[in-house]
């Protein structure tokens, strides 16, 4: 994928209302970005797909919904305030502030900036950490403040409930807690479009295990993330591989992981990490809120501090990953068709319908009966703004995988035109098997 495109994909997400810049009338804030109504959409549908299939369709995941300023001791339990931070360092060059981890070494000491091309020698600049959590202040004044944190994951509001969830659902292990939600990082790191966000949402799962079966359960949920990327998100094969971290990469709480990458206009980046986080987080929640968090399984008698394996995915990523995936340019009688081939669960509208010439008040009643009489069984969108050929463009752009013209004959034979979003092919269905039709054809 060539690094022109991700310019191509960022402009087309702003033109077709996809994505915006976030306040961007007042010129904007670095790595905040703002979803536009068929972004709202996309996004909504991909969190639709994942709650169905891991909350709604399993016996062994429930859900959650928890806050997204959590606690102090939250961040000093899990070790977010004292190890989630990167090493920053200046360029004494052109001044701009680098992630360390992120440059590219010279040698022992000297690093080249990215910006400038100066060379970095970290002996004079040192660098600095940088914690990468917001903080807020619940306290009415400045004076005598209560300092809160906005999650960095959504994870560690599944762990303070821990206990709460088994009470309440008198649910036995294995049992996955699921969660979908905002997440916040002050990265420095900028420049990525929605790949790197400050603010940004996560759909995370932790799922508690026996120790003795984490290990089975790591390699599952490798497999079933990646499976449902191909299956239920539709990306390319090509496009995914998995990329197991080495030892010395690993999160402080984490014993393995594997990320599924995708193939981004930038090269291969995480899409989501598979973790297995071993015990780390209830035994520190345990130890610091005083609380017990073991459980019991009265079963075999034992009790013990549940593994916990956490396929931890990014909303935003899987939406970037979906657009650049079915994002196609083409030469159509020496034009360029832009077209979006998402797969039609998953695009805004399932069908747009036209009349062919607006200024024929009898095909456009006809046409606007149609779109009313289909309107409350499927997504489908009315337009008569332009000539033919630059709707059907409008609709190949946004992914509706069907187009219905109604023409002057379809006064008479009660038939309209299906135009396919993929081969353009053209087919003339019955009025009253449009709804079947398209059906068949999405589904
Ligand atoms: N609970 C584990 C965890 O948060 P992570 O690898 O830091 O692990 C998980 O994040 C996923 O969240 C990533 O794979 C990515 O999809 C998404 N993510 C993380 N940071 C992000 C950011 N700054 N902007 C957008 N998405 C992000």
């Amino acid at each position: 994928m060539p690094e022109d495109k991700l310019s191509k994909i960022v402009a087309f997400c702003r033109r077709r209302g996809f994505v915006f810049g976030g306040s961007e009338i007042y010129g904007g804030l670095s790595s905040i970005w703002d979803y536009g109504p068929l972004g709202a959409v996309l996004k909504k549908k991909i969190k639709d797909v994942w709650w169905d299939t891991y909350v709604l369709g399993r016996e062994d995941i429930v859900g959650l919904d928890s806050s997204l300023i959590m606690h102090e001791d939250v961040f000093r339990a899990s070790g977010h305030l004292e190890g989630f931070s990167d090493l920053l360092v200046d360029c004494p060059g052109c001044k701009k502030r680098f992630r360390l981890d992120k440059l590219e070494k010279k040698d022992k000491h000297a690093y080249r900036c990215p910006e400038c091309k100066k060379d970095i020698d970290i002996e004079k600049s040192k660098p600095r950490k940088f914690n990468l959590m917001l903080k807020t202040n619940l306290s009415a004044t400045e004076d005598n403040p209560n300092y809160a944190y906005l999650r960095p994951e959504t994870a560690q509001g599944i762990f303070v409930n821990f206990a709460n969830v088994l009470n309440t659902t008198h649910k036995k292990l294995p049992l996955g807690i699921a969660q979908i939600g905002k997440a916040f990082r002050n990265e420095v790191t900028t420049g990525s479009f929605i790949f790197r966000m400050k603010e940004f949402e996560q759909m995370e799962i932790e799922y508690f295990v026996h120790p003795k079966k984490a290990a089975q359960a790591y390699q599952y949920w490798v497999n079933e993330r990646f499976n449902f990327y191909l299956e239920k998100i539709g990306l390319a094969k090509d496009n995914l591989r998995l990329r197991e971290h080495a030892k010395d990469e690993l999160a402080h709480y984490a014993k393995s992981c594997t990320d599924i990458e995708f193939n981004f206009p930038f090269g291969w980046s995480e899409l989501e990490g598979v973790a297995n986080r071993g015990d780390f987080d209830l035994t520190e929640h345990a130890r610091v809120s005083k609380k017990d968090l073991s459980y019991f399984d009265p079963e075999t008698n034992e009790r013990f501090i549940p593994f916990v394996i956490e396929p931890s995915a990014g909303v935003d990523r899987t939406f970037f990953a979906l657009i650049c995936n079915a994002y196609h340019e083409e030469e159509v009688k020496g034009k360029l068709r832009t077209v979006l081939k998402l797969k039609p669960s998953l695009a805004a509208f399932r069908l747009a319908i036209f009349p062919l010439l607006k200024n024929k008040p009898d095909l456009v009643e006809l046409a606007k009966n149609i779109f009313y009489d289909i309107k409350n069984k499927v997504s489908v969108v009315y337009d008569d703004s332009a000539a033919i050929g630059k709707l059907y463009r409008r609709q190949d752009e946004i992914g509706t995988p069907f187009c219905v013209t109604v023409d002057v004959d379809s006064l008479t034979d009660k038939c309209v035109t299906v135009r396919d979003r993929d081969t353009m092919q053209q087919t003339r269905v019955s009025t009253d098997k449009l709804f079947a039709f398209i059906q068949e054809k999405t589904n």
